[in-house]
């Protein structure tokens, strides 16, 4: 077994061994970084988060600006009555919130008197209210100017073909590359209390998350999965890569074997 070992390979070779795990691991944070660079605006929003991977792989509603400043309690100053009416206003289709928007014969304030009264103040051209922020014009006497604000729409998931064409690219260039860290691993001497875990993590990661690229269609919540899975195959391969490298230039233990 020992003659097997990375260890006992002449000094050339371990250069040349280190050179391409230290590639293939650049290459694996290559990769995670042009994929946040491709789904940080999968839904719209900046910073990557689980919504741009349910964006990509299941589709979303993407919130109007309106409803998401809502949603997420802004602004602190208005109570909850109000919020709660803008929100029902804001669930209707575009033809009824511009009815309703400035409609004369309405009993209660407008949508428009309650933004004037409670969001223009911080939200107007030229507003100077502490904290405003004018760049977000809510001063609107027709529905019209500030229409685009209030709209949410589909996001749709990738197309079948471009994730089939992914799915071809990935799932062979990436089983083989952890196939060869994970059977070069194996081929330390690392403790295989850790190898063995670890090899096995990278075959389920990659599965999970190439498989959760598909269950994710239907089920939005396995977008889970292609994180979860692509985390533990990139940390997998990583680790993988490591212990080979360390492998290559620790000192041996024990007796030397007769190869090298
Ligand atoms: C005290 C000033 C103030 C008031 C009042 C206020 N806003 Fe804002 N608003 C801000 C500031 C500051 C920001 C930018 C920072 C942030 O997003 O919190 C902002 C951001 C926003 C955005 C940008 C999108 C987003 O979600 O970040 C929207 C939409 C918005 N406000 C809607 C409203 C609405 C609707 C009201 C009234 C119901 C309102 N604001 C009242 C200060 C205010």
């Amino acid at each position: 077994m020992t003659s097997m070992r990375i260890r006992n390979l002449g000094f050339l070779p371990r250069i040349g061994l280190t050179a391409l795990v230290l590639t293939l691991v650049g290459g694996t944070a290559a990769s995670g970084y042009f994929l946040y660079l491709m789904q940080e605006n999968r839904d719209e929003r900046p910073g990557l988060t689980i919504n741009d991977v349910k964006a990509h792989y299941h589709g979303v509603t993407r919130t109007s600006d309106l409803q998401a400043a809502l949603d997420r309690g802004h602004p602190e100053s208005l109570s909850p009555e109000v919020r709660a009416v803008l929100k029902a206003w804001l669930a209707q289709s575009p033809d009824e919130m511009a009815r309703a928007y400035n409609d004369p014969d309405a009993l209660d304030l407008t949508p428009m008197e309650l933004i004037e009264r409670n969001c223009v103040s911080c939200h107007a051209p030229g507003a100077t209210a502490e904290g405003a922020h004018p760049a977000v014009n809510l001063r609107a006497a027709e529905f019209g100017a500030i229409r685009p604000l209030t709209l949410s729409r589909e996001i749709k998931p990738v197309d079948k073909r471009i994730l089939a064409l992914s799915t071809h690219v990935h799932a062979l260039s990436l089983s083989l590359m952890g196939l060869v860290m994970g059977g070069l691993m194996l081929a330390t001497r690392m403790p295989r209390l850790l190898t063995h875990p670890v090899a096995c993590v990278i075959g389920l990661g990659l599965l999970a998350d190439i498989g959760g690229w598909w269950l994710a269609r239907d089920n939005v919540q396995l977008a889970w999965l292609v994180v979860a899975g692509g985390a533990v195959f990139s940390g997998g391969v990583t680790v993988a890569g490591l212990m080979v490298v360390l492998d290559c230039w620790l000192p041996r233990f024990g007796k030397p074997s007769s190869a090298g």
